[in-house]
């Protein structure tokens, strides 16, 4: 048997901006402590953690491996809950990709790697920016289409007529808190669903506007450390999303179960269920409090090292979720 080549990479959470990045607004997303870790090695048969690979339930992994000529076998693990926004998507897409380049000999650099795990995300949801694969390729902070980051610039993206300028931003030490409503709700039909609002509807595309505008206020407040008003951005961005129709009422339960404790909370990622997170100094508490309305919470640390090599699998829950 051949040897196996193992990687990981972190999950994400979007602090300010998800939604509107798609079109092309800036966002601020910063990698969690949670990773997934994939092993790759030749095999005669295509298999996903011992079982045979059905590509056409793994868009992922259909993508990843379009060039490849010979089958292989692949394992995941993972702690990073599934389709609930913490990027579970683009970590799988990350890692992959970086297991398969190892294979292959190569030692690619972050662009590369972002193309593969955009491209493996378009073919899974559709539609999107490549927000979450440049937090889960980079790591750290990751500031899209900031005005004054250019100094940090890792690359240019562009798509159907949007452009997204990335560049790594630092990341204050703060403490977040990631609340789990339990509720899977994939990212494409969430995006679609503000595509077919923004598509027939001014005030829609002005929300999107507005999102934009209290981004760059927030990057501006995390910038200088102020909790405080990075808090309040995080509060007027929940409000707006949820008038673009993503929050749900599990969402807005766990945001208000951390709002008396928290600078700010909002939902994070794609919403429709998913998680939410809250900035505050006072983490059990909050954690406790989304536990008492039912949630899952997670203490997060934020600014995690990106995609890298690992030398073996860690322990932890099989990754086997088709992300379609
Ligand atoms: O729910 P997630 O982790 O897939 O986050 C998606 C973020 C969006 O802005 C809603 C979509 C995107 O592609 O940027």
């Amino acid at each position: 048997m051949t040897e196996w080549h193992t990687a990981s990479a972190p999950g994400k959470f979007v602090i300010l901006g998800e939604h509107s990045v798609v079109y092309g607004k800036p966002a601020v997303v910063l990698a969690a402590d949670r990773r997934i870790t994939c092993g790759v090695r030749r095999g005669r048969r295509n298999l996903l953690n011992g079982e045979p690979m059905e590509f056409s339930r793994q868009p992922h992994f259909r993508y990843l491996t379009r060039n490849l000529r010979h089958a292989v076998e692949f394992v995941t693990r993972s702690d990073i809950p599934a389709g609930a926004g913490l990027g579970s998507s683009a970590a799988l897409a990350a890692s992959v990709a970086l297991a398969l380049e190892s294979m292959a000999g190569n030692d690619p650099d972050e662009r590369k790697l972002v193309d593969e795990a955009y491209g493996a995300e378009l073919a899974a949801q559709g539609n999107g920016s490549p927000m979450d694969a440049s937090a889960c390729v980079h790591g750290g902070g990751i500031g899209v289409n900031i005005p004054g980051t250019e100094n940090r610039k890792l690359w240019r993206i562009s798509r159907n007529g949007r452009v997204w300028n990335v560049s790594d931003v630092d990341v204050p030490k703060m403490t977040f808190v990631i609340g789990n409503t339990g509720i899977r709700a994939p990212t494409g039909p969430q995006v679609d669903k503000v595509r077919r609002y923004a598509s027939r509807s001014n005030f829609a595309t002005e929300m999107i506007e507005e999102i934009g505008n209290v981004t760059l206020s927030g990057y501006e407040a995390l910038r200088k450390g102020d909790v405080e008003t990075l808090g309040r951005m995080m509060i007027t961005d929940h409000k707006l999303l949820s008038i673009l129709g993503v929050s749900c009422k599990e969402l807005n339960k766990l945001v208000n179960a951390a709002l008396p404790f928290s600078y700010g909370a909002k939902l994070t990622g794609s919403g429709g269920g998913g998680c939410m997170v809250a900035l505050t100094d006072d983490p059990h508490r909050v954690a406790s409090a989304i536990e008492a309305r039912g949630g899952t919470a997670y203490i997060m640390n934020a600014g995690s090292e990106g995609a890298r090599l690992e030398t073996s699998l860690p322990d932890g829950p099989v990754f086997n979720v088709p992300v379609i």
